[in-house]
């Protein structure tokens, strides 16, 4: 026990050393929306996100309105404007609801944004104090793809709900969690030729490594293809995959996405919990669709993953996916997109030791994927 909390801080030091962007988890995603206050119902309904802080008229923020919402260590912010021609109701014409802001809680924000710039990062926000009754916040902020950015957020000196400007919100209608716990991974979509440009932005400006690669061998169905890399920041809590569209027969998912959202952003955030039949059958539950995999998929099921502990019927009735690698194995299953344009969709993975992203799984998935876009007439 003791060597272990050794070693934890060893590696802790060492990490320290190395890495110039210590980066300690996900903050926070803000979300642009058309209606913050439908969206958060939604959140709350359909995923089970609990009320947390509030920002809008009521704090005297005049132009937008915010409701923040967490479960376990995820947490969402829903924006809106409130008066025509701003930069976020430009944003929400240009690419319908959609990520804007990834935030990253840091040791240093001040240090973050003076690391990046100085490896070529634009800036977003120059590093700023915002304060109130409850402590300060550092925050900076750099753009990544498309409109996307990152803001890092320094909290040690804060003990507030959120962040400065939000008031705690504690509405009379909380439906129950469904056991979501944390952010595994978050996708974006770069144009065609573009996925090395972000992977070397990940890798020079903010010092991640490349974990994994997929060439369109690994990913191509008879008709579209992908290719991807996945990035991680030194201590393993942030993981960046980055797609591109490879040549296929017709369109592929993802020049599908770049289509209906003018230009890069997130296509999916991958949430974790830790019994996905029960977090999935309450998603079920609450209305949230999910892709659908022929169940021809389970036939083979065992001889394709070897034994494990769920029930193979349950999965089935699901929908649930399975992949193993050499550590252990995952299941996971895809949400449709939330939106009415068909862009960012939810993921729910366990991990049961596998540290993948379930490759095994892509090709089915990509063909039930072209499915829905052949209803859509996109394909
Ligand atoms: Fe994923």
């Amino acid at each position: 026990m003791i060597s272990d909390i050794k070693k934890e801080q060893a590696a802790k030091l060492f990490e320290g050393a190395q890495d110039f962007l210590p980066i300690l988890g996900t903050d926070h995603i803000e979300l642009y929306v058309g209606n913050s206050r439908q969206a958060a119902h939604y959140y709350q309904t359909a995923f089970g996100f609990q009320p947390l802080a509030y920002s809008g008229l009521a704090t005297g923020q005049k132009d937008r309105e915010s409701y923040v919402l967490v479960q376990d260590k995820i947490r969402l912010v829903l924006s809106s404007p409130l008066s025509p021609g701003t930069d976020m109701g430009r944003h929400i014409d240009q690419h319908g609801d959609g990520v804007k802001v990834v935030a990253m809680w840091v040791e240093d924000a001040e240090q973050a944004f003076q690391e990046t710039i100085k490896r070529g990062a634009q800036a977003y926000m120059q590093p700023t104090v915002k304060e109130d009754e409850h402590g300060r916040v550092k925050l900076s902020g750099i753009h990544t793809y498309g409109e996307t950015v990152h803001v890092f957020v320094e909290r040690k000196e804060y003990e507030g709900v959120f962040l400065p400007g939000y008031v705690s919100w504690n509405p009379e209608y909380q439906p129950s969690e469904i056991g979501l716990k944390y952010v595994d991974h978050m996708v974006g979509n770069v144009e065609l030729g573009e996925m090395n440009t972000w992977v070397n932005f990940y890798r020079d400006v903010m010092g991640f490594t490349q974990i994994i690669s997929f060439d369109d061998k690994d990913i191509s169905t008879e008709y579209t293809a992908l290719m991807s890399k996945v990035m991680s920041n030194g201590n393993g809590r942030i993981k960046f995959p980055i797609n591109e569209p490879a040549d296929g027969l017709k369109k592929s998912q993802i020049e599908e996405y770049l289509d209906f959202y003018h230009g890069p952003g997130v296509q999916h955030i991958a949430v974790t919990t830790n019994n996905i039949v029960e977090t999935v059958t309450e998603l079920k539950n609450r209305g949230v669709e999910f892709l659908r995999v022929p169940t021809t998929y389970y036939d083979t099921l065992i001889e394709r993953v070897g034994e494990i502990d769920e029930d193979i019927d349950s999965l089935k009735n699901l929908g649930i996916l399975v992949d193993r690698d050499d550590e252990g194995y995952l299941l996971q299953i895809f949400t449709k997109p939330i939106e009415p344009r068909p862009t960012m969709f939810f993921e729910i993975i366990q991990r049961k030791g596998a540290t993948s992203f379930g490759k095994g799984n892509f090709k089915a998935l990509f063909e039930a994927i072209e499915r829905e876009q052949e209803l859509r007439g996109t394909l």
